[in-house]
């Protein structure tokens, strides 16, 4: 169960970054030119939140399953001061709850505005700004606190 849902995090990644940046390609486009909000602009908007909403409940299920978060909370002074229990107890699930959060927002807000120019420049707005804390909270394998890999295998 663990490696199963550990792998779909893994690869739900991919398809959140590249909803996210799709739907901000299409908005910042949309607000350059001047084009009105189509159907397929409001797919995306929805989607793209829609799957980061999937990850963060897969994300949830991971946290509750994983061997590093039960050993950083069974002795969590100890665990603190370990990189990695710190990294994905604290920073990461802080990160991407708050990256979550202001795509919904985001998303809710575009939606109701009332001028297509207005609902493209919103998404601009908080796609962009969670782009940037999702990015920054994937333990990418660069990553000098916590690198896990590109692509998981089982
Ligand atoms: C857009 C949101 C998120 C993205 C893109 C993301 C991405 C990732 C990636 C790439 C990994 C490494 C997987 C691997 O080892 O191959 C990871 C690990 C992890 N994520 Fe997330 N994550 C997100 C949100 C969350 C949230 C909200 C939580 C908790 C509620 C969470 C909990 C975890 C945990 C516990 C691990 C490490 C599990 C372990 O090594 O035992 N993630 N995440």
């Amino acid at each position: 169960m663990y490696s199963v849902l550990l792998l779909l995090h893994s690869l739900f990644r991919w398809l959140v970054l590249i909803t996210l940046l799709y739907t901000l390609y299409r908005a910042w486009k949309g607000y350059r030119n001047n084009r009105s909000f189509t159907k397929t602009d409001n797919a995306f908007r929805h989607w793209a939140a829609t799957i980061a909403h999937i990850q963060l409940m897969i994300g949830f299920t991971l946290y509750l399953k994983s061997p590093l978060i039960k050993s950083l909370f069974a002795r969590f002074k100890e665990g603190v001061r370990h990189p990695e229990m710190a990294f994905f107890g604290i920073a990461h699930i802080g990160l991407m709850l708050v990256a979550i959060v202001i795509i919904t927002i985001g998303s809710a807000m575009a939606k109701r505005k009332t001028t297509d120019r207005e609902k493209f420049l919103t998404i601009v707005r908080y796609y962009s700004l969670a782009l940037l804390l999702i990015f920054l909270a994937i333990p990418w394998p660069f990553s000098p606190l916590a690198g896990r890999p590109y692509i998981r295998t089982l």
